[in-house]
């Protein structure tokens, strides 16, 4: 495989890399059996469950780097996942084109995120920390399912339980903007509804203390049109939108999620306004979708989801 590309943008350089003239090429292998051989064995490895192994990154002389035991990642990487998966060179490119869309089509602020390369080719996904300031001190995150009281440590199927509404319970108790952060919670679950993100479990949202000491929603992470990879069910959490499992009246997904909004504390006026906000993307998205780094075929599949989804809230 061929590197898509040999220079990050501008915009990527600010975002991503403090404007600093990064390559994206990584100093390693990547074999389809997993990592390459090079990759020093014990690194900075974050572990967490998913299709990917993630791996700690940091910057040194223009260079991307996996961190060496008990140094400083500012990055996170999750190498692409194996053959067993469709579409598996595509995932990175997937997620940050997700990614992108959430931060700058719908206004929700997110990891900053680039793809990077092996040194075989083979894309990774790269994304910058939002827990680590620039003096070096880390911010207290906690994703959802930590602070739910029903958590239990090692059940890894357990961050599927309950509901969307359960959630939002869960912000709304602990922030301390509980209306911005539900509405951003709203903005969130439906995105990942019309980008087709099966995934989006209670560790895929955390909150986190902000710049002012504010115990907030963190940026949006891991949202990636899973209906390319695998097929899975529309909502991650097994209850759904809501707690007693309510499912959606047929060709009423506009007047479930309206629902939903008005159960979590929100006004349906509020509901209906963001979903038609939202809904009106659908051009402007396909047309970014055309100019991404994914593939024609993953495009195609993509594009076919995402549609049937946008419809379903007309
Ligand atoms: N940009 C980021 N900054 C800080 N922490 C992050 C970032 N992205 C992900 N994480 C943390 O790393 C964990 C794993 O990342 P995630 O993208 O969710 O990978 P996976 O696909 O394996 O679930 C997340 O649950 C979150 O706690
Ligand atoms: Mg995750």
């Amino acid at each position: 495989m061929k590197p898509l590309f040999s220079e990050y943008s501008q915009t990527e350089r600010a975002l991503v890399f403090d404007g600093e003239n990064i390559s994206p090429i990584l100093p390693y292998r990547y074999k389809s059996k997993g990592l390459g051989d090079d990759i020093p064995a014990a690194t900075g490895s974050i572990s967490v469950s998913g299709a990917q192994p993630k791996l700690g990154v940091c910057l040194k002389n223009g260079q991307l780097h996996i961190s060496e035991p008990g140094e400083q990642s500012t990055h996170i990487l999750k190498p692409c996942a194996g053959a067993r998966f469709a579409l598996n060179y595509d995932m990175p490119a997937n997620e940050l084109f997700c990614m992108n869309m959430v931060a700058s089509l719908f206004k929700i602020p997110a990891a900053p995120a680039a793809l990077c390369f092996f040194n075989d080719g083979v894309p990774a996904y790269l994304t910058r920390r939002f827990d680590l300031l620039p003096n070096g001190y880390k911010r207290h995150v906690e994703d959802i399912a930590s602070l739910s009281e029903t958590e239990v440590q090692g059940d890894s199927l357990k961050k599927y339980q309950g509901s969307y509404e359960q959630l939002a319970a869960i912000i709304a108790e602990t922030s301390d903007a509980p209306l911005l952060d539900l509405r951003t919670f709203f903005k969130l679950v439906l995105v990942n509804y019309l980008l087709c993100n099966g995934d989006a479990h209670a560790k895929n949202f955390s909150m986190m203390d902000n710049d002012d000491g504010a115990w907030r929603l963190a940026p949006a992470y891991d949202i990636l049109n899973t209906r390319l990879h695998v097929t899975d069910s529309t909502f991650a959490m097994g209850a759904g939108l809501f707690a007693d499992g309510k499912v959606c009246p047929k060709g009423g997904m506009k007047a479930h999620f309206t629902e939903w909004a008005e159960c979590i504390g929100l006004t349906a006026k509020y509901a209906v306004k963001e979903i038609n906000r939202t809904v009106a993307y659908l051009e402007e998205l396909l047309g970014q979708l055309k100019k991404s780094y994914l593939t024609k075929k993953a495009q195609s599949v993509f594009q076919y989801h995402v549609r049937h989804r946008f419809l379903s809230l007309k």
